[in-house]
């Protein structure tokens, strides 16, 4: 059969190759006979055509990092995360979910030609990115690690714990730098993966509550596995999906159209949780 994903031979890097999602799209990536580059601050044990330490957090370490692949890249999967509160500042939450994970982007689209293609996690948590476009706009005004940095600290009241506000920039981000890339024949998009079983849902039943998570798991009922999200994104940024691009798609099971209908309110869910408890 025809290779339609076109993944053999290209050459990408995944970030967050450690655990979870990030993990598990580097195996699929594997399976389909990519050349994949793996980037974390935690050793992976995959067969990867390389694995760099690079802490998302740090520019230099970002900027080494890329130096040191170098090459023509193909494909880049934005996985690596933190979830908000539970131990972690809030601002290494903003940092490896938007300001690092930019930067690292940025680093590499030098080394993308026509045909390339960026994806980034984001999560149905940044849902409420409409409410404050004007707010992200100006954070995606700001230049480099140590721009969107400043700004960040600069309006604390806006970013809080880290989480929500940082997924709401990736997808606000992701929508803006869509317009601008196709013009270099470069996609980027993102995904709103629901409630999935990962290593960082410990911290999720910790800092919210898992009625609360467990309510954005409807109308699935369920979690969804790390390998039910690395599909999604490796088709996004394959050969087949050749004109999608600045997308922001929800890998959910039905819960944002399920919400858009009136058919998942998450408040009544949470409410009757917390009555039953
Ligand atoms: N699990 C969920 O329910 C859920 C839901 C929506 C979105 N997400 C998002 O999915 C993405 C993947 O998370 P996951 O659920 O697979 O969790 P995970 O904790 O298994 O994976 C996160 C990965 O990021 C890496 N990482 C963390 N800090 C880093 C740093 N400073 N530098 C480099 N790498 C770093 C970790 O080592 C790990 O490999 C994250 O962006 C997360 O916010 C998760």
């Amino acid at each position: 059969m025809a290779d339609i994903l076109g993944y053999k031979g290209k050459r990408v890097i995944v970030t967050g190759c450690f655990s979870g999602m990030g993990e598990a799209t580097a195996r699929l990536l594997l399976d389909l006979g990519a050349e994949v580059h793996g980037f974390d601050y935690k050793d992976s044990a995959l067969p990867l055509a390389s694995f760099t330490n690079v802490d998302l957090r740090d520019p230099a370490s970002i900027e080494a990092a890329v130096a040191k692949l170098g090459g023509r890249i193909d494909a880049l999967f934005n996985c690596a995360g933190l979830p908000g509160g539970g131990g972690f500042p809030a601002m290494d939450t903003m940092k490896v979910n938007f300001i690092g994970t930019r930067h690292l982007t940025e680093c590499v689209l030098p080394l993308m030609a026509g045909g390339g293609a960026i994806v980034s996690i984001a999560s149905t948590g940044g849902l409420g990115w409409s409410r404050r476009i004007p707010v992200h706009m100006d954070l995606l005004k700001t230049e480099g690690f140590q721009g969107a940095l400043d700004w960040a600290e600069a309006h604390m009241d806006q970013v809080s714990e880290g989480y929500a506000f940082s997924k709401e920039a990736i997808i606000v981000w992701t929508q803006y730098m869509g317009a601008q890339l196709i013009k270099k024949g470069i996609r980027i998009n993102c995904s709103l993966p629901s409630p999935t079983q990962t290593p960082m849902m410990a911290t999720f039943h910790a800092t919210s509550g898992k009625d609360v998570v467990d309510a954005a798991a409807e109308p699935l009922g369920r979690y969804t596995t790390a390998a039910e999200q690395a599909g999604p994104i490796v088709l996004l940024c394959s050969d087949a999906m050749s004109v999608v691009n600045g997308i922001v798609l929800p890998v959910d099971g039905g819960f944002m159209g399920g919400l858009t209908t009136g058919q998942v309110d998450i408040s009544k869910m949470i409410g009757k949780a917390k009555a039953s408890a």
